[in-house]
């Protein structure tokens, strides 16, 4: 097979252990405003659209990707960090082809590996990264030390937020710890549960005029809406994504507005010199 210039050029990076993978942190500053929901359903429309997608179950206390898509995985990303399984073994399938990564009480483990772990779990993640075109972190809420290490991790931050004050103040909260103590300096804000897309643009300028006034060094930007539906509880219910049971709910068109720009993002960053390439080595500070 003849090789195209971009084919040979990403084959050379992910032989440096550089991926072709686009890693986003789904987070927020408040709980329950829809991180796991908007995550889930999201990669299940990626996956529909044929792209490989890995969500990473990274809320350690409260780790409910599997209750909202009805599965029972028995494992988690504990077994592979005391050498059980590979990181394969524990990777369940969901509804559409999603893949689910269990964190469990793994996650808590990350924030502080050894060296010899560090290492191994570099060359799981490696390994695997080249099998997804999406890794999605699903994160707990607040500012603990495992939420700001995923936010870190991933090449974009995107910050949930509803339209209640107690969810922008815990937002910008999580920004604040974010920037000034991990560097992490760009954000999108995804705005769940409103009304209309002007009631979500008003929270967005909200945040912006305040960022812009207190944390002049940080970038928001904004990434879209998500009206407030029945039917995502409904789905909840029934243990299966939204955009699968109510394709046509207005929840699931502001979640497929959503897909389609993240796609044309990917799109145009194919072959843009701007990225940065996603480097697990970092994530793990290994050189
Ligand atoms: N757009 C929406 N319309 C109606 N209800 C919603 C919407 N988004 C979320 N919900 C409700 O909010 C609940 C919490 O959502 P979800 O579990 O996704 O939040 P979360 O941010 O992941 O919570 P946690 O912080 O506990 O991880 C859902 O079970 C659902 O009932
Ligand atoms: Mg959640």
């Amino acid at each position: 097979m003849i090789e195209t210039g971009r084919q040979a050029r990403t084959l050379k990076k992910i032989g440096r252990g550089e991926m072709d993978l686009r890693v986003i942190a789904f987070s927020s500053g408040k709980g329950g405003v829809g991180k796991t929901n908007l995550a889930t359903n999201l990669s299940y429309l990626l996956c529909r659209k044929g792209k490989r997608v890995l969500i990473f179950d990274a809320d350690v206390g409260l780790a409910n990707i599997h209750i909202l898509l009805g599965l029972s995985p028995k494992l988690n990303l504990q077994h592979v960090l005391s050498g059980e399984k590979s990181i394969d073994e524990i990777i369940v399938e969901g509804p559409g082809g999603i893949h689910i990564l269990p964190g469990g009480e793994g996650v808590e483990a990350l924030t502080h590996l050894g060296h010899e772990a560090r290492l191994i779990l570099l060359e799981e993640f490696e390994r695997l990264s080249e099998s997804y075109d999406y890794l999605i972190f699903d994160t707990a809420a607040g500012i603990s030390s495992n939420v700001t290490f995923f936010c870190t991790a991933a090449q974009e931050a995107f910050l949930i937020a509803s339209p209640e004050p107690t969810s922008l103040t815990d937002v910008y909260a999580l920004m604040k710890v974010l920037c000034q103590n991990h560097n992490k300096k760009s954000f999108r804000l995804l705005v769940n549960s409103v009304k209309s897309e002007n009631e979500a643009k008003q929270v967005f300028r909200t945040l912006s005029s305040v960022a812009d006034k207190f944390l002049p060094e940080a970038s928001i930007e904004y990434a879209g809406h998500v009206v407030t539906d029945p039917c995502v509880s409904k789905s909840v219910r029934r243990q299966r994504p939204f955009v699968e049971l109510y394709p046509y709910a207005k929840a699931s068109g502001c979640v497929r507005d959503l897909c389609e720009k993240i796609m044309e993002e990917s799109a145009a960053r194919v072959d843009s010199s701007s990225r940065r390439p996603f480097l697990w080595r970092d994530v793990f500070q290994v050189q």
